[in-house]
């Protein structure tokens, strides 16, 4: 898969594709990233990226122009691929997990991080782009956001993830939250390690993971389990925890 990330500001990128999984990913030669310095792409003798509304207001607009050619440019190299193109953007569709997933299926993924007041609303049909917003909140550029798309892409690549921490048993794989973890020591700072993980009984553990994930997602995110058909089982694991009441 390669991925380009189409930005003003390629430094943002330097040192976050050379740790943890990107950069696994990058050296077992599953993932290639390019970042495309949209300022390269510029005509005039100043890089100018922006300018002012049409219509007034405040903030600059990212121009179509460099944003256009510095697309191009991903396409020659790409050939016969055609990318799928996002647009990163506080106004887009919000980003999920099965996003995720579909977009793994993708072999070149171009994100054109956003900036300044937006980009000029023209760039979208003529990149055939889809915005993408990765939550109710707005950053200050789409840099953040285009990493967090390529982590959350990347790790899905059949091969990147070892067996032990296969992205099949991760909360939203299945809609809910995950149960709480712990490493040793049994006791740390007065505080114990519920008795049930300690016990060897894998059933009992089975099902208190299985009461704490529903436990969790309830008290945090319930709009996960509402209108949800349940079993049996988280059936009545969820009617015990409404009984308890608030945590
Ligand atoms: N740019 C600014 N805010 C954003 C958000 N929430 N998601 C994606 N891109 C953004």
């Amino acid at each position: 898969m390669r991925f380009s990330i189409l930005t003003l500001n390629p430094g943002f990128f330097s040192g976050s594709l050379d740790e943890g999984m990107i950069r696994i990913a990058r050296e077992k030669g599953l993932l290639e990233v390019e970042i495309v310095p949209i300022r390269d792409f510029t005509s005039d003798r100043y890089g100018t990226t922006d300018d002012y509304p049409y219509g007034g207001g405040a903030g600059m607009v990212m121009k179509a122009e460099p944003i256009l050619r510095a697309y191009e440019s991903v396409r020659r190299r790409a050939g016969a691929d055609t990318p799928r193109v996002l647009v990163t953007s506080p106004q887009g569709r919000r980003f999920t997990q099965g996003w995720a997933q579909e977009l793994q299926g993708a072999s070149e993924i171009a994100v054109l991080c956003g900036r300044y007041k937006g980009i000029d609303e023209r760039v979208i049909p003529l990149l055939g782009a889809e915005e993408v917003s990765i939550g109710d909140y707005v950053l200050s550029g789409g840099e953040a956001a285009s990493i967090v798309i390529l982590d959350s892409v990347a790790r899905l690549i059949p091969g990147v993830l070892g067996d032990a921490e296969s992205a099949e048993a991760d909360s939203f794989s299945e809609p809910l939250l995950d149960a709480p973890v712990y490493t040793r020591p049994e006791e740390f700072r007065g505080l114990t390690v519920p008795e049930v993980l300690l016990s060897g009984n894998h059933e009992r553990i089975r099902l208190w993971r299985r009461r704490e994930a529903l436990r969790r997602t309830w008290h945090r995110r319930p709009d996960l389990i509402l209108g949800r058909s349940l079993s049996d089982e988280d059936r009545s694991l969820l009617d015990e925890i409404k009984e308890e009441g608030e945590p």
